[in-house]
């Protein structure tokens, strides 16, 4: 991140290093906000409305206004992807209850929202991964009961990645009640015998607008496909495992706990939505700009 990189905090856009907000902003205390990332390329946010859906999802099942229209938060995106024009970067939007002047854990009347954004540059997808895949590991999922909640506070999360981290993992698929959910950040996917199953939306994972698009693709190809739980023991005997999301798009996970995933290669349902899915960005980005 450079230090003249313009952010915005509340109504101004200022320099990174002079965004501010109170130590006590129940963001910083108590993690109560939301977030959203964006991922943008040349520009342009893509799944615009579907981010924006969530958002306003998540807003209001913490109790919050959405503090901008969607031509306000248009405002400002194209201000902070105005400073890098041709760069791939994502779109940060995070969203907090404010400061009360004092801590405390009820919820005073008449907060003030703290509104932040920023861009970030978007890492090219490692070229290593469609063709090797990634190594994952299933962890209990730690996590709270309302894990549809795109909020910030993902220190769960984190400990969870970390810990894949450790086991020098790219990632750890989330086990709660001997069904597989989704990633620490990511939604999952499995194919069995040509059939495309990722678990139901629900309290227990993130409705990740990659996920969406996957279902889409692949019933606009006429993919069997099936929003289904998914048991460990199945998750095991998976032909192909995928995990998505907005800034890693779909990376094919080729070993599980140390074991090879089918023949340990990526899989041809996999490399067929990969493809579907970057002509989807290519029709997408030819049309007129946002
Ligand atoms: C827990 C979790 N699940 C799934 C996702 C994928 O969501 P999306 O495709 O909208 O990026 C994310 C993204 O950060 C996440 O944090």
């Amino acid at each position: 991140m450079s230090e003249d990189q313009l952010v915005y905090l509340n109504g101004d856009y200022l320099p990174l290093p002079q965004a501010k907000v109170s130590v006590l902003d129940r963001g910083f205390l108590f993690g109560d906000g939301v977030y959203e990332v964006i991922p943008c390329y040349r520009g342009k946010p893509f799944r615009l409305q579907h981010h924006f859906a969530r958002l306003a999802q998540s807003l209001l099942a913490i109790g919050l206004d959405n503090p901008h229209s969607q031509a306000q938060w248009r405002v400002i995106m194209r201000r902070l992807l105005a400073q890098y024009p041709d760069q791939d970067r994502t779109l940060y939007l995070q969203i907090t209850r404010g400061s009360s002047g004092r801590r405390e854990l009820a919820i005073p009347e008449d907060m003030v929202p703290t509104v932040f954004a920023m861009s970030s540059p978007l890492k090219q997808a490692d070229p290593a991964v469609a063709s090797r895949g990634i190594a994952v590991v299933t962890l209990e999922d730690i996590r709270w009961q309302l894990c549809n909640i795109k909020t910030i506070n993902i220190l769960a999360n984190q400990l969870l990645r970390q810990r894949a981290r450790d086991m020098g993992c790219d990632e750890a698929i989330l086990i709660r009640d001997g069904y597989a959910l989704e990633g620490s950040s990511s939604n999952l996917f499995i194919v069995q015998r040509g059939m495309l199953i990722t678990p139901p939306p629900g309290p227990h994972l993130l409705p990740g607008v990659t996920r969406d698009l996957v279902l889409e693709l692949a019933a606009a190809e006429g993919t069997a496909r099936l929003e289904a739980a998914i048991p460990l023991a199945q998750l095991r005997q998976a032909d192909e495992i995928w995990l998505t999301s907005s800034s890693r798009e779909i990376m094919p996970v080729t070993r599980l706990d140390g074991e090879a995933v089918a023949n340990g290669l990526p899989g041809p349902i996999y490399r067929q939505t990969a493809n579907l899915y970057q002509a989807r960005k290519a029709s997408w980005q030819a049309e007129a700009s946002w």
